[in-house]
């Protein structure tokens, strides 16, 4: 029976006991506490806690999971053993205050027993301690005594919200196989497999571990497909089964090595990770340095480095995707409509890291000789992270084959010191500057324009900690002019980037551009000697610039939106406004609903699409007011302020950088929203092709 097979098989059998199908949600769910998509259940909180309305009383469906963040966290066991996935699929089957425990027993001994024809004395049973109930359920109908836990009979998503007590069915592959019975110590062992979970659903646990009972008594149950396909392949190992063979016969394709039992750890790993890095973009991930987008970013690293194993050198994940897409794409279409996107990020990322993996392993190979009691020191593994984009785990998966650890504690150290060296710098060099009292303030009055070619004078050059005459190439610099067209960070919207010229020569690489007081500080690294007196051209990078602006444009639909589905209370109360991307912190009450979202997203994308004009007007006060112009709270503007207007959705007090027609933001998308003090919540939004 293949993988196919089994979700047919599956899905059919629910649907004929009065299951509505449903697809698989989203692996970014709608959920600030959680990464991914952990369970089949993580779209069904709201309705276990009485907040939404069920789609139907029965609802079945086959879910993309990823367990590698959080409280439920497979990364560091995945290619050691046979049964660890950071990706997985899910089979589960729910009632939503329709059947109950013996219901939910009755249909998963009759799907494993009698439709996929598994021997009944195969099936070992747990129950929880507590639950009289479902043990009585399992000796009426099957005759057999449960297993009695506690701890692994309990169960929920994370550490609050809808939880209750479970029965779980184990699969025996006989005793051939070493290990022991679920609860046993040597329950690891690998004879005993579970195959499958019924949560009964009865309670809400809060942040205290108090339990409510829910409005309803509900069935949550899960069952890990790679399982099922092991135990009906008859296959020890998850990665023997059909699925796992044909993408690791792609990994030797590419790389042209053969399995061995030697190298096997880097073929489930690659191909796990594969699984993990595709489905997540293509749902919309983006690899980065925070949240979510960390983790994709981690788990891509660690693929690489097992490609550089295989002695593969270049593209590994990207050249594998059309495997995965042959594989899932027909289960998942996905796949295929997301493939061009999600091969170019992998591609970029691949690029990116390739090199700095080539170099982290000569410092790495470098120090081991040195290294006492079998553990790196913290300063080594943070000098990884830090110069060669090492993530800890990855270091520490290197080691872990040489029977190595990582000193967490001194790199813990390490990384503290950066923080706080990097806010002593931003303090530091603004305390310079402010002690540069004659130095007049920056005219930017052409800032809006950014398309200007005027030459300015270089009036004031800091290089570390000292005012210099003139510095050289290589030179980490902060410069201010007479006068510029850059942006400095203010009102929540992040600075330019561009460069300096002199003539057709790029002279300096502007990484960003501050404010201190009135004088505008241009951030960066020389290329070619620079002097005080000096005419450049600074020249703004556009791409970046109109990143930013339709970024601010879209803050402002944003906020519109917001007081339109919730409420006209709505009041900003901070935001960050960077390219493609938006951080906006406001007044309410209580979470929003994943209907109150998506109501504002549609909004944000209506007036997106329906092109709005937005003007940028200079005027006094007065007639900004008369306008009814919206300020900020607790914010101080002068006698001549901007007024921001799209189509008549949006009328603001502004000074930041805007686009001049709603459609130039292409699409807007909410990733998340959280409170983050009482009675303030923030929403991050992404714009652009990010979103897109
Ligand atoms: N939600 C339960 C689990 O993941 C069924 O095991």
């Amino acid at each position: 029976m293949t993988y196919n097979d089994i979700r047919k098989i599956f899905l059919t059998y629910f649907e004929q006991h009065g299951h509505k199908i449903v697809p698989s949600a989203s692996l970014i769910p709608n959920d600030p506490t959680l990464l991914f998509s952990v369970a089949g259940m993580v779209q069904w909180k709201g309705v276990f806690q009485g907040t939404e309305q069920p789609i139907a009383p029965r609802v079945a469906n086959v879910q993309k999971c990823i367990r590698a963040g959080g409280k439920h966290n497979d990364l560091e066991d995945v290619g050691f053993d046979g049964r660890h996935h950071t990706f997985f699929e899910m089979l589960g089957n729910w009632s939503f205050g329709d059947y109950f425990k013996e219901g939910a027993i009755e249909m998963s001994w009759e799907l494993l027993t009698k439709v996929i024809g598994l021997d009944p004395n195969r099936i070992v049973v747990t129950t929880h301690i507590s639950d009289d109930e479902a043990t009585a359920i399992w000796k009426k109908i099957t005759g057999k005594d449960a297993i009695r836990l506690d701890k692994d009979n309990w169960w929920s998503a994370g550490e609050t919200g809808p939880c209750g007590p479970c029965t779980e069915m184990h699969y025996d592959f006989g005793p051939d196989v070493p290990g022991g019975l679920p609860g046993s110590p040597d329950e690891d062992g690998g004879r005993f497999v579970e195959i499958w979970n019924d949560v009964f659903m009865q309670y809400d646990r809060d942040a205290n571990g108090n339990l409510t009972p829910l409005p309803k008594q509900n069935v949550d149950t899960g069952a890990g497909l790679e399982r099922w396909a092991a135990v009906l392949q008859n296959k020890l190992d998850n990665y023997d089964t059909d699925l796992f063979a044909n993408l690791k016969s792609a990994v030797s394709d590419l790389t042209g090595v053969k399995e061995t039992e030697e190298n096997k750890p880097s073929f489930k790993i690659i191909t796990d990770h594969l699984r993990a890095v595709g489905f997540a973009i293509a749902d919309g991930v983006i690899p980065s340095n925070a949240d979510r987008g960390y983790v994709i970013r981690r788990i891509l690293r660690r693929a690489m480095r097992h490609g550089q194993i295989l002695g593969h050198k270049g593209e590994l994940l990207s050249a594998l995707y059309p495997a995965l897409v042959k594989e899932m794409g027909d289960a998942y279409p996905e796949l295929k409509t997301q493939e061009k996107h999600v091969v170019e990020i992998i591609k970029n990322e691949e690029n990116s890291f390739a090199d700095m993996l080539q170099n982290g392993m000569k410092l790495l190979e470098s120090e081991l000789p040195k290294v006492n009691n079998n553990i790196l020191p913290g300063e080594i593994a943070f000098k990884l992270f830090d110069t060669y984009g090492f993530p800890l785990d990855l270091t520490q998966m290197i080691l872990r084959d040489k029977k190595m650890d990582v000193d967490v504690d001194s790199f813990e150290k390490c990384m503290k010191e950066q923080k706080e060296r990097s806010r002593a710098d931003t303090r530091g060099t603004r305390v310079l500057w402010e002690s540069q009292t004659d130095l007049p303030a920056t005219d930017d009055s052409e800032k809006y324009e950014a398309e200007t070619n005027r030459t300015a004078k270089v009036l004031s050059i800091l290089r570390g900690e000292e005012f210099v005459k003139s510095a050289n190439p290589g030179d980490a610099v902060e410069i201010a002019l007479d006068h510029t067209p850059f942006y400095g960070t203010q009102g929540g919207q992040v600075g330019d980037m561009g460069v300096f010229k002199i003539g057709d020569k790029i002279v300096m690489n502007v990484a960003e551009t501050n404010r201190v007081g009135n004088v505008v500080i241009h951030k960066g690294t020389l290329t070619e000697p620079v002097s005080i007196g000096d005419e450049v051209i600074p020249e703004i990078n556009l791409t970046v610039r109109q990143q930013t602006a339709r970024a601010h444009t879209a803050t402002h639909l944003l906020q519109a939106a917001l007081r339109q589905v919730l409420n006209e209370d709505v009041e900003q109360r901070g935001s960050k406004v960077a390219p493609d991307s938006v951080r906006f912190d406001f007044s309410f009450g209580r979470a929003m609903s994943a209907e109150e979202k998506q109501s504002v997203e549609d909004l944000v994308n209506k007036w997106i699409a329906q092109n709005l004009t937005v003007s940028h007007e200079e005027m006094d006060i007065e007639s900004a007011k008369k306008r009814g112009a919206m300020a900020l709270f607790g914010e101080k503007y002068g006698d001549r302020v901007r007024v921001i207007t799209a189509g008549d959705v949006s009328c603001e007090l502004c000074g930041g950088t805007h686009v001049y027609h709603t459609g130039e933001i292409i699409k807007a998308r909410i990733n998340k929203e959280k409170s983050i003090s009482s009675g303030i919540r923030r929403i991050t939004m992404s714009v652009g092709t990010l979103a897109e």
